[in-house]
């Protein structure tokens, strides 16, 4: 059972953006941990955990397949952002990006019959879906509830509900 140089690539590349997607919400949580939103920075604590366990998941692949994974180095993420819409905004187009991405490689492990790798893709194809509906569902919160600092505050708690510990084995 052998992955082609292309699905190495396109795995290798997916690599880096779950560990560029963990360090852009760290930067996220890192703001509004100063700016004063309590919730928001739990929330993203735990979002950059959860794309290091993403990250994990493909090196562990690599290496299930007997490829080596090579461990990215990352660019320094913005860490100034405006306001909280746009942190989460900006969350869901990264998101966006990470669903091409994933969708894009089950169409080379399809065209490949390469079932071993199409398997493993299923469970990142199903997640996408999830976290596209969490950062949309929170952005209709600020046209529910309103954009001014008492909005912001009922947000900000909600937020704070959402950030539930991911799994550490990496399973869920
Ligand atoms: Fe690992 Fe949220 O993409």
């Amino acid at each position: 059972m052998k992955i082609s140089p292309k699905m190495k690539k396109a795995l290798n590349d997916q690599t880096a953006l779950e560990a560029g997607a963990s360090n852009t919400y760290l930067a996220m949580a890192s703001w509004s941990e100063i700016t004063g939103y309590e919730g928001s920075a739990a929330f993203f604590y735990v979002q950059a955990e959860e794309e290091r366990q993403h990250m994990l998941k493909f090196i562990h692949y690599l290496n299930d397949m007997g490829v080596s994974a090579t461990i990215p180095g990352t660019k320094s993420p913005t860490s100034s952002f405006k306001s909280l819409e746009t942190i989460i905004k900006t969350a869901l187009n990264n998101e966006r990006i990470v669903t091409n991405a994933i969708h894009k490689m089950v169409e080379i492990a399809q065209k490949e019959k390469d079932h071993s790798t199409y398997a493993f893709l299923e469970w990142f194809v199903n997640e996408q879906v999830e976290e596209e509906r969490k950062f949309e569902t929170i952005l209709q919160k600020f046209d529910l509830i309103g954009r001014d600092k008492l909005a912001i505050n009922e947000i900000d708690k909600i937020l704070n509900g959402m950030s539930v510990t991911p799994d550490v084995a990496g399973t869920a």
